[in-house]
């Protein structure tokens, strides 16, 4: 299995901190944002990782990251996102590597306070599909939500104004070598950007989608509150433990 970490969009949401940088560059508490979704993929045992950045500072990366041999990494890959399209977007940048491989996929700005290892697992063993991460949490109207029925994911909606359950779909997805597929049929959304939200429905469409709960705290860290939350957990707890 191959790793994708998603890095790029302009990170709007915490202007001016990001005039001059990439989101991903920003600290959360003792190191840049982009080592903790690396971290999350090594920690399962990933070590084939796709950067996938834009924006103006994209250099940045290579000068943080190298090769990777601070994470003991014997190579890093990287590509480049033109503008803003959304994360399904930045996705369809890696198709030619992953190259009909099953890809993990984290986007660049979630921090999570234990591992994935569980999940991994599990999607090793699924036969085909796609395989997602839903965490309970206090604000979901923020994020994507999973309409359940039973213990089966119907739908999920994103950002909605009035959530159908307590839970956020994190920005941890397992896809199968069919997700190439399906983005390239995506078409934007009312803000414009090819959605994740999107290639997951379409994975339910095909009664193919399976999930669990992430153990441990989970946040994303896009606006002021939230890279605060983020910071101040670090902080206090430490993130990416291995048990
Ligand atoms: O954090 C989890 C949430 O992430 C999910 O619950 C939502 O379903 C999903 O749509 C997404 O929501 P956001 O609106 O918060 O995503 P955001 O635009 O902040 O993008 C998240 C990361 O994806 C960002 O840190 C970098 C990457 N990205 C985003 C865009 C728009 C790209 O690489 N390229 C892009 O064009």
């Amino acid at each position: 299995m191959k790793g994708v970490i998603l890095a790029g969009g302009l990170g709007t949401r915490l202007f001016p901190l990001t005039k001059v940088t990439n989101k991903h560059l920003l600290p959360v508490y003792d190191k840049p944002m982009i080592f903790y979704p690396i971290q999350t993929l090594i920690n399962a045992g990933i070590r084939d990782i796709m950067i996938v950045t834009g924006g103006g500072n994209a250099g940045d990366f290579l000068r943080l990251l190298g090769n990777g041999a601070d994470f003991g990494l014997a190579h890093i890959n990287y590509t480049y996102q033109q503008g803003e399209g959304g994360i399904a977007d930045a996705l369809k940048l890696a198709e030619y590597w992953a190259a009909g491989e099953r890809i993990c996929v984290v986007l660049g700005d979630n921090i999570i306070e234990k591992n994935i290892v569980r999940a991994v697992e599990a999607y090793r063993q699924q036969k085909s599909g796609a395989r997602i991460l839903l965490k309970e949490v206090p604000d979901p109207e923020r994020f994507g939500v999973p309409v359940l029925d039973g213990d089966r994911v119907v739908r999920i909606e994103e950002k909605p104004q009035r959530p159908a359950s307590r839970y956020a779909v994190t920005g941890i997805y397992l896809f199968d070598e069919r997700v190439f597929e399906i983005a390239r049929e995506l078409r934007p959304s009312a803000r414009g950007e090819l959605e994740i939200t999107d290639v997951n429905n379409a994975y339910i469409d095909r009664g193919e989608l399976a999930w669990d709960v992430l153990d441990g705290w989970w946040t994303d860290a896009g606006t002021f509150e939230s890279l605060r939350r983020a910071t101040n957990l670090v902080a206090e707890t430490g993130a990416n433990k291995l048990d």
